[in-house]
C-alpha cells in the first residue's frame, strides 16, 4: 500500500473512504466537526443513539451516502494515549480491509496525544496501518482461471497533514515492510523455509540495495574455523547449515559496526532430545531471530539509516539421526571451549555461540544484540507480552529499554549475575549446555556471556513474542523488528 501525505481538507477526498476519528467523550476533533456538519449531524446523532461509542479500538462503516463512504474510528478520551492510538489506527485498517473499498483518507488534525508527539502519531499510522493489512498467502493455492479472487488489496492510504511528517511516515512504513519479511519467513514452513533458503532471502536482499553485501560460510569453511558447537547442531540434518552475514555500510568506512546475531533455527524438533509431538509444528518459528535481522536490515536499507550494521545469522536444522549429535557428546566452540551437551534440544545456543564469536573476531563490533528464540523458560516468565532482556551492561539495558518503551514492542529484563554461571558447570567438558530446571532464561543467556566476555552485548530472548500460537491467530508477530530499527535508529 502507498500512503500520500496531502495538504487540505478531509471532507474534499469524497471519492476515498474517509476514516474519521470520534472521541468517546468531549468535543469532536476539527476535521470530524466539519464531516458532521457535511452529513448532516449524522456522527452526533449515531453518538446520541449509542449507535456507536467512541471507544479506542472500536469502528463503524457507514453506508455510502452520495457516494461517499465513512469509517467511525474510535479513539477513546482526549487526551489520546499511545496505546489506545494502536489500537484505533489497527481497527481502521481492518475495517477499511473488509469494505468494499480500496482506498482510505484519514487525518490526524485537531487531535491530542496524551504521552506521545504528533510525528510518534504518524509513524505508528503508518506502521500499524500496515501490519494490519499483512496477510501470508504464500502456501494458498491460486484462484484457478474462471474463480473470482478473493483477495483485497488497500492501494493507497491518503493522510492529510504537515509536510513535515513525511519522514514518520516513511519510518512507519520501512518498519512494516520489514515486519512483513520477518513475518513471511516466521510463517513459512520448515520445508521450505530451510537454511539454504534463508541464505538466498539474504542474497536477494543485498541485489536489491547497493549499501547490503553478503557472505554465506558453508560447513566446510566453518570446519575450518573451528566452529564445532555449530555444526553439532546441523549434524543430524540432510539440510546443511549456513552462517549468514549481511554487511549493510550506511555509516563512515571504519565505523565498527553494530552487530545482531539472529538464531535461525529452521525447524527445532529436539534432536535426540526429542521433543514431544503436541504443537511441535510451532518450532518452524525457531528461526524467527533471524527473520527479525533480515527484517530489521530491509528496513534500515529502505530509511537509508547512516550507520553501519551487521547481520549475522547461524541457520540451520535440529533433527535425530543417525549421524545426529547424542546427549553427553563434547564438542569444542570456535573459541576453544569444550562444551558437554547434555541435552540437544538446547542447540540455539550451541549455534548462536560460534556466531557471537565469528561476529566478534570478524567486526569488532561497538555493540552486538543477540536475538533468539531461546527458552521455553522465557516464555513461561514474561509470556507474550515482553521480550526477555539480559545484558551485564547497563548503559546498553537502558538503550534497549527506552527504545522497546518508544516503539511499544516491549521488553522485560531478567538477571544475569555472576550467581547463575555455576549452574553451567560439567563433570566432563569446561561447561554444559544446560543448567537443570532452574532459572532457564538466565542460564541459557549465562552461557552464551562466555562468548561475549569484554563486549558491549545483550541477549533478547523473543520465545514469547516472536509468534502467536495455535488458534485463529496464529502466526508470526513481527517482533521485535520496531525494537532492532528503534534502536540503530539511536545510533545515528
Ligand atoms: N526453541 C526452543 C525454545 C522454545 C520452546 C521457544 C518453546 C518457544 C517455545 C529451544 O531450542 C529449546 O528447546 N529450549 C529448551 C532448553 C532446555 C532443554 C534447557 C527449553 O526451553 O525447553
Ligand atoms: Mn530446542
Ligand atoms: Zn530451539
Amino acid at each position: 500500500m502507498d500512503f500520500s501525505l496531502s495538504t487540505g481538507a478531509l471532507n474534499t477526498l469524497t471519492d476515498h473512504t474517509l476514516i474519521v476519528a470520534v472521541p468517546s467523550e468531549g468535543d469532536l476533533p476539527s476535521a470530524t466537526q466539519q464531516i458532521n456538519q457535511d452529513f448532516g449531524g449524522i456522527i452526533d446523532t449515531l453518538l446520541q443513539q449509542k449507535d456507536f461509542s467512541g471507544k479506542a479500538g472500536s469502528t463503524l462503516l457507514l453506508p455510502s451516502v452520495n457516494g461517499t463512504r465513512m469509517i467511525l474510528m474510535g479513539i477513546g478520551k482526549d487526551a489520546i494515549k499511545g496505546k489506545d492510538w494502536i489500537k484505533s489506527v489497527k481497527a481502521a485498517a481492518t475495517c477499511l480491509k473488509n469494505s468494499a473499498s480500496d482506498k482510505g483518507a484519514i487525518t490526524l488534525h485537531g487531535l491530542s496525544f496524551d504521552d506521545v508527539d504528533e510525528a510518534w502519531a504518524h509513524q505508528q499510522l503508518a506502521q500499524c496501518f500496515e501490519d494490519a493489512l499483512y496477510e501470508f498467502k504464500e502456501c494458498k493455492s491460486k484462484p484457478k482461471e474462471g474463480e473470482e479472487d478473493e483477495s483485497k488489496t488497500i492501494e493507497t492510504l491518503t493522510v492529510i497533514a504537515d509536510p513535515a511528517m513525511e519522514t514518520a511516515l516513511q519510518q512507519g512504513k520501512a518498519i512494516a515492510v520489514g515486519m512483513a519479511l520477518c513475518k513471511t519467513l516466521g510463517n513459512l514452513p520448515g520445508n521450505i523455509a530451510t537454511p539454504s533458503f534463508l541464505a538466498e532471502t539474504a542474497v536477494s536482499l543485498a541485489e536489491q540495495y547497493d549499501k547490503l553485501a553478503v557472505d554465506v560460510l558453508e560447513e566446510d569453511r566453518m570446519e575450518e574455523l573451528g566452529m564445532g558447537s555449530f555444526l553439532s547442531v546441523s549434524a543430524g540434518s540432510i539440510e546443511p547449515g549456513k552462517l549468514i552475514c549481511l554487511n549493510y555500510t550506511g555509516g563512515k568506512k571504519g565505523d565498527a559496526p553494530h552487530v545482531l546475531v539472529g538464531k535461525g533455527i529452521t525447524f527445532d524438533t529436539g534432536g535426540i532430545s526429542l521433543k514431544p509431538g503436541a504443537g511441535m509444528d510451532e518450532m518452524k518459528y525457531d528461526m524467527c531471530g533471524a527473520a527479525s535481522v533480515l527484517g530489521t536490515l530491509k528496513t534500515l536499507c529502505a530509511l537509508n539509516l547512516p550507520i553501519n550494521v551487521v547481520g549475522v545469522i547461524a541457520a540451520a536444522e535440529n533433527m535425530p539421526a543417525g549421524h545426529a549429535t547424542k546427549p553427553g557428546d563434547i564438542v569444542t566452540a570456535m573459541n576453544g571451549t569444550t562444551i558437554e551437551i547434555l541435552n540437544t534440544d538446547a542447540e540455539g545456543r550451541l549455534v548462536l555461540c560460534d556466531a557471537l564469536t565469528y561476529a566478534i573476531d570478524t567486526f569488532k563490533p561497538a555493540s552486538i544484540v543477540d536475538i533468539a528464540t531461546l527458552t521455553g523458560a522465557c516464555m513461561m516468565a514474561l509470556g507474550g507480552v515482553n521480550s526477555g532482556l539480559m545484558t551485564q551492561d547497563e548503559a546498553l539495558a537502558e538503550e534497549i529499554q527506552s527504545a522497546a518503551e518508544l516503539s511499544r514492542d516491549a521488553v522485560w529484563r531478567l538477571p544475569l549475575q555472576e550467581e547463575y554461571q555455576e549452574l553451567l558447570d560439567s563433570n566432563f567438558a569446561d561447561i554444559a549446555n544446560i543448567g537443570g530446571r532452574l532459572a532457564g532464561a538466565t542460564t541459557a543467556a549465562c552461557f552464551l556471556s562466555r562468548f561475549t566476555e569484554g563486549q558491549k552485548w545483550a541477549h533478547l530472548d523473543i520465545a514469547g513474542t516472536a509468534w502467536f500460537s495455535g488458534g485463529k491467530n496464529k502466526g508470526s508477530s513481527g517482533r521485535p523488528v520496531p525494537l532492532l530499527v528503534t534502536y540503530l535508529m539511536g545510533k545515528e
